[in-house]
């Protein structure tokens, strides 16, 4: 099978989230199973090399505002389809955001770009190669079955991967004819969303198949709490939509090879982890002591839920606890966590910025990971977490629910607890969720069986590239 993925990141090149991760791991899993994966992205300053590198194979007059091009080229173990678009992506510093903080001004064109790219991949074929399925990922991709849908000639079916339906891209009306969209789609079985336009709903209506990111999302998401106004079109559509859950790269994320650690580890010596913990307090100023040392990798907003951290400080540091903290987003929680740092002096240290090599370190070095998200579509840090025997505390909701084993008294009996769950999602709760961790923390014995068993969990993609070939087998069939 020949498969085209649209996304608008993929790690190594260029990652701001978890898509980055799915984009760049995926395809190594599925080629085991004969399914080659063309990856097609924007061609960000970061990837100038990789363009430099590779060959043209399509070219554009006129994209959305100036000329361009869509460049093959081979990298790191990926079959990357390069969208070079100087007058939409080769700008300095955030993909997504301006100088200012805010979106680019064009995003509506930029991502539009990208779908129509896909679209004509999918339509015109690629020097005789020609995908038999697109996965389009996320709103920025959401109008390739669009574009599909204003052409007569035959076309690959289309997936849609919603991977978070907090992003939806939507736009005013009047930039319909700017989107080069025709009328006749600005319907509600269209790209119309309640007198808007909106991209992932066009992907959501237009698709033959929906895939989300976990089992438990896939339910959540036809609830008007979590569905963000998009619950009814997926009730709607319920039988197309499937909860397939992440994996991880499991060479990329591997204690025992990792070269970001200072000491690597595995299963049967866990030595090495204790001096990570040392790297790390040293790193972030943490005294040394005998409580668990809590970690945090995560985007700073309200999604993460990382508020009601804050609210558990003193209650973590009263129990011994230490926390070191890398993360970046809001403006007005980095300066409470840098805050927390400067009061819990030793205790609390908080890393402000985006540093891959130090997320390593950090899941290498800490012995439990924090993640109380008020919804979270997978998450892919307590996958991490688990990997690197890095318990998982975490908020019962989405793919958190299922992939973490509360350590509940009948699961602790029964050896399969892998990490802690809280619910419901308060401060409260995610308090006493951080009181038990402490609880069992003091018990070696257990804690390092649970950690023997969370790094055995597992956690690869073998069974979701499964998954996803079955959807894309019937996306076919439709
Ligand atoms: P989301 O995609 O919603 O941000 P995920 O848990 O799926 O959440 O993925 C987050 C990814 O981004 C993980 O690979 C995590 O390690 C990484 N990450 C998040 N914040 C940072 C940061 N400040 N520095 C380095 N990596 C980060
Ligand atoms: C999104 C979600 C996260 C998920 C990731 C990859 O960013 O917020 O939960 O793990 O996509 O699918």
């Amino acid at each position: 099978m020949k498969l085209l993925f649209v996304a608008s990141e993929c790690a190594p090149f260029v990652k701001t989230g978890g898509l980055a991760d799915v984009i760049g791991a995926v395809p190594k899993s599925l080629a085991s199973m004969n399914v080659s994966v063309r990856v097609l992205i924007p061609a960000y300053p970061a990837l100038a090399t990789v363009v430099a590198s590779g060959q043209t194979v399509m070219s554009f007059d006129d994209l959305f505002g100036g000329p361009a091009r869509i460049v093959a080229a081979q990298a790191e173990g990926l079959d990357m389809l390069l969208l070079d678009a100087p007058h939409l992506y080769d700008r300095a510093g955030n993909i997504y955001l301006g100088p200012d903080g805010q979106d680019w001004h064009d995003n509506d064109l930029r991502f539009a770009a990208l779908s129509y790219a896909g679209a004509q991949i999918g339509l015109d074929g690629l020097r005789g190669w020609k995908p038999d399925v697109i996965n389009a990922h996320d709103w920025q991709a959401g109008l390739v079955p669009a574009y599909i849908r204003q052409d007569d000639r035959p076309s690959p079916p289309v997936v849609m991967t919603i991977h978070n339906i907090a992003f939806q891209g939507i736009f005013e009306s009047t930039r319909l004819s700017a989107l080069r969209l025709n009328s006749n789609l600005f319907t509600k079985d269209g790209v119309e969303y309640f007198g808007k336009i909106s991209f992932l709903k066009a992907g959501l209506a237009l698709s033959h198949k929906i895939t989300t990111v976990s089992p438990s999302y896939a339910a959540e998401l036809l609830t008007p709490e979590f569905g963000m106004g998009l619950d009814g079109l997926l009730r709607e559509r319920h039988l197309d939509l499937h909860g397939i859950l992440n994996g991880i790269d499991l060479d990329v994320w591997n204690p025992q090879t990792d070269t970001s650690l200072v000491a690597t580890y595995s299963v049967s010596s866990l030595a090495g982890k204790k001096k990570n913990r040392a790297e790390l307090e040293a790193r972030f100023g943490l005294s040394k002591g005998d409580g668990p040392l809590f970690c945090v990798v995560s985007r700073l907003t309200s999604q993460k839920g990382l508020d009601m951290l804050l609210d558990c400080l003193p209650d973590l540091v009263d129990q011994g606890g230490k926390l070191a903290l890398l993360g970046s987003g809001d403006l007005h929680l980095e300066q409470a966590f840098v805050d927390a740092s400067n009061r819990y002096a030793g205790s609390v240290g908080t890393i402000i910025g985006y540093d891959e090599a130090l997320s390593h370190l950090i899941q290498g070095g800490s012995d439990a990971i924090l993640i109380p998200s008020r919804f979270e579509p997978c998450g892919l840090t307590q996958l991490y977490g688990l990997r690197y025997g890095t318990l998982p505390i975490v908020a019962r909701t989405g793919g958190l629910a299922d992939t973490v084993i509360d350590a509940n008294d009948a699961a602790l009996h029964s050896e399969c607890a892998t990490g802690i769950q809280f619910a419901p999602i308060n401060a409260i709760m995610f308090s006493h969720a951080i009181s038990r961790t402490c609880e069992l923390y003091a018990k070696p014995k257990i804690w390092t069986k649970m950690m023997r068993r969370a790094m055995r969990h597992p956690v690869g993609w073998d069974q979701s590239a499964v998954a996803y070939l079955d959807v894309y087998n019937s996306a076919q069939e439709r």
